[in-house]
């Protein structure tokens, strides 16, 4: 944190973000119509697709599912990204507005504030409801972001972000996919890549030469915050919606093939995290395969 060459990087980040900002509202060609071909999400990361059941559905069931959880993908996004502006403003009281640290938080601020606009605008133009999160989800989400110290809170929004960058991945390279939702996770993903940076470098402090415990607790942490965002993708009530005779067959056939597949697709950039600080242990790799299926 310390080091000449972060402060350096650091500053020239804040510069880039400052002399070439991308405005959601001219980088997303939102003037773009999707027509009877277009896909809404990649089939890949839809939670059906892999299922046999998935060729029960029709093309426009398929699309129309990829539709829902595109939408539903984009909220969760949102709401995670306005819960980790609640810490950073909390955090910058602490700071003092000359350090780099400070106006660095800022430009991130600024820049989830518009991925946050963004995703709204997309979701209006996707014209689908999400389904809200749970007041569990609610409960924890509010806890971790008044109550926890700004190490564990700064592991958490990482924990996200390095999860919703793959998923951005995905999105961008698939030319079927609608426009509007390529390029908004193309700019999502070049200014999310500066907040893995500066968190991940920021976090050495905590996470370098942590011992056992700490870097048990850090794993754990990963692991619920990721159990926590996926939870909130699948939803019983899309399934409901495409019309079909038995919902609930549908729904915990997608549930069980999503959490399968979604380890494999999702989650290398957070496993290599955490073997960055030795977060795997007999404990923690226990949880790691029981809660969320990861191959260690
Ligand atoms: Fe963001
Ligand atoms: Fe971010």
């Amino acid at each position: 944190m310390k080091t000449e060459n972060f402060e350096s990087v650091v500053e020239r980040m804040v510069q880039i973000s400052k002399e070439r900002p991308l405005l959601p509202e001219t980088y997303v060609p939102w003037a773009d119509e999707p027509d009877s071909q277009t896909l809404f999400l990649p089939d890949k990361i839809v939670s059906l697709e892999g299922h046999p059941l998935w060729s029960t559905l029709t093309r426009d069931q398929q699309s129309e599912l990829g539709r829902l959880e595109s939408v539903q993908v984009m909220y969760s996004y949102a709401w995670s990204e306005t819960l980790a502006c609640y810490f950073f403003s909390r955090h910058l009281l602490t700071l003092n507005p000359d350090s780099i640290e400070y106006r660095f938080l800022i430009r991130e601020l600024i820049e989830e504030y518009r991925h946050q606009e963004m995703f709204g605008m997309a979701i209006r133009k996707l014209q689908r409801e999400p389904v809200l999160p749970t007041r569990l989800h609610k409960f924890f989400g509010n806890f971790t972001i008044r109550f926890l110290p700004p190490s564990m809170v700064f592991m958490s929004v990482l924990s996200i972000e390095l999860m919703a960058d793959i998923y951005a991945k995905h999105i961008r390279k698939d030319p079927k996919v609608y426009s509007v939702m390529r390029k908004t996770a193309e700019l999502h993903h070049i200014e999310e890549r500066r907040h893995i940076f500066y968190t991940e470098e920021w976090l050495k402090k905590f996470t370098r030469n942590a011992g056992y415990i700490k870097a048990s607790l850090f794993s754990l942490l990963v692991m619920l915050n990721i159990y926590f965002i996926r939870t909130l993708y699948v939803q019983k009530k899309f399934f409901m919606q495409l019309g079909l005779a038995n919902p609930e067959k549908y729904y915990r056939a997608a549930l069980k093939n999503y959490n399968h597949k979604f380890s494999e697709f999702a989650l290398q950039a957070t496993v290599d995290f955490v073997q960055s600080f030795n977060g795997f242990n007999v404990v923690t790799r226990f949880f790691w395969k029981w809660i969320l299926k990861v191959k260690l």
